[in-house]
């Protein structure tokens, strides 16, 4: 990226903190539920959830379009849909950031769930998010969002713009808790 590229002039942009919603957002990214095969483990039942419900939206993030590079700071609304396969309550795919280094601020605008954390030395913590409630996931955390309750999850995400996404490694090691409904209450196993 040229140093003309890296520089964009200052603007400002409404975010509903009741809602999420991101007014004028640039950019938007779907993802649907038949790229979340390899993430769940009852492969039949996100099979089964993709051919009865026609492959429906499972999450959604919106941004402006704020330059990949140091120095900035990426900002984007994550809006996780509710639901569960076998029990296993919706979650993004979960990455590492590229630059290891590079930390994120999630701060919960809406619904409730957790962010799961884990190193590649296998330590895994997780955080709640309720509206209000910002979880600070530190450089060389592996992330995923997850849902528990009956309405979409929306937080609102910082992190800097050279950070980028590793994907890859995710879907090799996985994370070494899943969430589950146990009686109506979230256990992680
Ligand atoms: C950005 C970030 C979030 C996620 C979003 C979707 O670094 O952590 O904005 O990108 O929650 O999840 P993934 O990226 O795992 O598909
Ligand atoms: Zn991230």
């Amino acid at each position: 990226m040229t140093d003309t590229q890296k520089r964009i002039e200052p603007f400002g942009v409404e975010i509903d903190l009741l809602t999420g919603a991101m007014k004028d957002f640039d950019n938007y990214k779907k993802t649907m539920a038949s790229t979340m095969i390899p993430y769940y483990a009852d492969t039949d039942a996100i099979r089964d959830l993709v051919e009865s419900q026609g492959n429906p939206i499972h999450y959604e993030v919106f941004e402006k379009t704020i330059p990949e590079a140091a120095g900035h700071i990426r900002v984007c609304i994550s809006k996780l849909l509710p639901g569960k396969v076998g029990g296993e309550f919706f979650m993004t795919k979960g990455h590492y950031h590229t630059v290891l280094e590079t930390a994120e601020s999630y701060l919960c605008l809406a619904g409730e769930g957790f962010l799961l954390m884990k190193t590649s030395e296998g330590r895994c913590l997780w955080e709640p998010f309720r509206p209000g409630r910002l979880v600070y996931c530190p450089p060389s955390w592996a992330h995923r969002s997850i849902n528990t309750g009956s309405v979409p999850l929306v937080s609102l995400c910082h992190y800097p713009g050279d950070a980028g996404h590793n994907y890859g490694d995710i879907v090799e090691e996985g994370f070494p808790k899943r969430c589950f409904d146990r009686g109506g209450k979230p256990a992680f196993e």
